[in-house]
């Protein structure tokens, strides 16, 4: 086992939103940094979480009609499915609901409370339920909102324990300027700094107006606050206090809590003063990045322009969307989310750079070579350029890795794939026919075979599917999935005689013609219009065979639905009103027609197919909002189902 460690932690995401591109980039990046650590040989843990207490989470199960328990339960589950599919390596997810982080919580506590750093007195000032955090009045924006865009905040005034915050604004301070690193990038550090300098007032870190946390040891008419509790997950996953499988005392110190921006002083200031006060280490690094934005506006669930992280994986494979996020915005930088600037990345540098490249090798290699690795010779001084090249890429992608600098690790990675693009164009193997020219030929193509190996172990972090079929190209033996192909790999490890399998393109390239269709499908119109749909009047395409073209079917949406629970309409034998979990806030009502073939008990818990989009309608007084899919045979309707796991709201296409 390595020496060097490397604990990388995502913020635990609160569970009454639905994963999307924004919390999905925090995911994409930790992944990357994971994969990059693992394969530069630290010995890495990946710890990423469900935030489930809390004010917020306890409304948003009220308005469902839902105990707290059996809302967090429902709503846990599209994050462990989209993380799943997102083939995101975390070794651990912690849901603060877990017996294993309330009892570590109530610890840490104790230890606070032991130190005389907690006392009992009134909360009596503002309170943002949206950030779930409290406020002053220069806080706000004009007309008392909220500074993070959740509306008017609240004032409340109940009986709260305080954690001694203020005290702590020496030490902490002292802290920073021992650790200048503590908080990345730099500027953030700053911003930081000049907080705790104003001084820090002490922290109510309980509540009594609502009981959906983690009870306050010693005094259960309170609950924790929810940062006090949710902060701490990053201690109680590794098995803190009693640390039975010695993970707290081995990746504690290189400890890197990624976050948003918008929760950095949670994580820079609350965070250490608790862990100061209880005598532990803070961690190594906060490292805040930047907010994503969709064609320039603010997500929103309210906008209805959030974009679906599964929806653009089922429309372009999880590689190309988590280059495309790494690529395009600089790490803790903000940054923008738009669909033509993906499909424009997919296209020149995925298909025309690295894809021509590597499918372009792979056929001179069957055709000059007879499809094996050839004699590894010396060359010439273009060899030697391409060499020099990958070696200093090797070195200084990983210096940008290692400075969470995706992007730049990225363009780094691309110079090596145009000085090999440019090294077969100015060497033309094609022309070294020859028998005499065969030790010219097979130093040409060797450096190529081998500086294609390097890219494909470079860009596993990023593109970890794709590195492996890069791999696989040039006949290795890909790691499996949970195994990274080590880094820094030395030149001229591809051994010569390998058998490569025949040439096939990697990276296909997306028509022009088929983007209307990946739009309507993504419903990026709306998403760009900032949720009102677009229309396109008297854009009807006709077809005299009674044939529609592709992005026709695109236009209705249909998703997988869950049956919660069904009921005949009354006075009628034929009509069913069914309430199915689409994935959304709350469940939809739909009536339909197949009282004939089902009575209500048979259809709970069948995962069934919806069209989502359609116009409501009122069907004996009730509003139908969708329609379910079913074939009718012999006069009795069957409900089309699906084949095996497919989480609520999955677009069917
Ligand atoms: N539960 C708290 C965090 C507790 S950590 C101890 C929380 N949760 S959250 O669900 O609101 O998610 C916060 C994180 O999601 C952000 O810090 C950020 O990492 C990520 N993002 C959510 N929307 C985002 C964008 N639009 N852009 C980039 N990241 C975004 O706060």
């Amino acid at each position: 086992m390595s020496d060097s460690r490397f604990y990388v932690t995502t913020p635990i995401f609160y569970v009454n939103d639905r994963p999307h591109i924004g919390t999905g980039y925090t995911m994409v990046a930790t992944d990357v940094l994971a994969r990059f650590h693992r394969a530069a040989g630290y010995d890495t843990r990946y710890l990423t979480g469900l935030d489930e207490h809390g004010q917020k989470i306890a409304q948003a199960a009220a308005s469902q009609g839902l105990e707290p328990q059996a809302f967090v339960d429902k709503m846990a589950r599209p994050f462990v499915d989209a993380w799943s599919l997102l083939d995101t390596s975390h070794e651990d997810l912690i849901r603060t609901t877990e017996p294993r982080h309330e009892s570590g919580v109530q610890k840490l506590w104790k230890t606070v409370a032991e130190r005389g750093d907690v006392y009992l007195g009134e909360y009596d000032g503002l309170y943002c339920i949206g950030c779930e955090a409290y406020y002053t009045e220069k806080d706000l924006q004009e007309g008392g909102l909220c500074p993070q865009g959740h509306g008017k905040v609240k004032k409340i005034k109940m009986p709260s324990y305080f954690f001694k915050l203020s005290q702590y604004t020496e030490p902490l301070l002292r802290f920073y300027e021992e650790h200048p690193d503590f908080v990345r990038p730099a500027s953030r550090m700053n911003e930081v700094v000049s907080f705790v300098k104003e001084g820090l007032r002490d922290l109510s870190i309980s509540r009594t107006n609502f009981s959906w946390g983690i009870p306050v040891p010693g005094d259960d008419k309170h609950v924790m606050y929810v940062w006090f509790d949710a902060l701490s997950n990053y201690i109680t996953a590794l098995g803190w206090p009693e640390d039975p499988d010695g993970l707290y005392e081995r990746y504690w110190p290189e400890a890197h809590h990624v976050i948003g921006k918008d929760i950095l002083r949670f994580h820079a200031v609350y965070w250490p003063a608790m862990l100061l006060s209880a005598g532990l280490k803070p961690p190594r690094c906060v490292f805040a990045h930047g907010w994503l934005t969709i064609n320039g506006r603010k997500m929103s669930k309210t906008l209805r322009n959030t974009v679906d992280p599964l929806a653009l994986k089922w429309e372009f494979g999880n590689d190309p969307v988590r280059y495309y996020l790494m690529r395009d915005t600089v790490f803790g930088l903000d940054g923008d989310f738009s669909h033509d600037a993906l499909i424009g990345r997919i296209n020149s540098d995925l298909a025309n750079d690295l894809g021509n490249l590597v499918n372009r090798s792979a056929n001179l290699l069957h055709k000059l070579a007879g499809g094996r690795v050839p004699e590894k010779r010396q060359g010439g001084e273009k060899e030697a350029a391409v060499r020099a090249r990958a070696e200093t890429v090797t070195r200084e992608a990983a210096e940008h890795f290692h400075a969470f600098e995706m992007s730049r690790a990225i363009e780094s990675i691309w110079t090596l794939c145009a000085e090999t693009n440019r090294f077969i164009q100015s060497s033309q193997p094609w022309t070294m026919k020859s028998e005499q020219d065969a030790p010219r030929r097979d130093a040409c193509l060797y450096t190529m075979a081998e500086a294609i190996r390097q890219l494909g172990h470079m860009i596993s972090p990023v593109m970890p599917e794709k590195g492996r079929q890069i791999l696989t190209q040039l006949g290795l033996e890909a790691p499996p999935m949970s195994r990274e192909p080590a880094w820094p790999s030395a030149w001229g490890e591809l051994a010569p005689g390998t058998e490569l399998p025949p040439a096939s393109p990697i990276f296909p390239r997306i028509d022009k013609k088929s983007v209307p269709g990946i739009r309507t499908r993504l419903g990026v119109d709306r998403a760009e219009a900032g949720g009102e749909q677009k229309k396109e009047p008297g854009k009807e395409e006709k077809s005299g065979d009674g044939l529609i073209p592709i992005d026709h079917f695109g236009t209705v949406d249909l998703r997988v639905g869950i049956v919660l629970e069904a009921q005949p309409v009354p006075k009628t034998d034929k009509l069913l009103q069914i309430s199915v979990d689409l994935g959304e806030d709350s469940p939809r009502t739909l009536v339909a027609g197949i009282a004939k073939s089902y009575s209500p008990a048979d259809l709970v818990g069948k995962r069934i197919i919806v069209v989502a989009n359609l116009k409501p309608a009122k069907l004996r007084g009730v509003e139908s909002r969708g329609m379910l899919l079913a074939a009718t045979y012999d006069g009795m309707p069957r409900v089309l189902t699906v084949d095996g796991e497919a989480p609520p709201g999955t677009k069917i296409s």
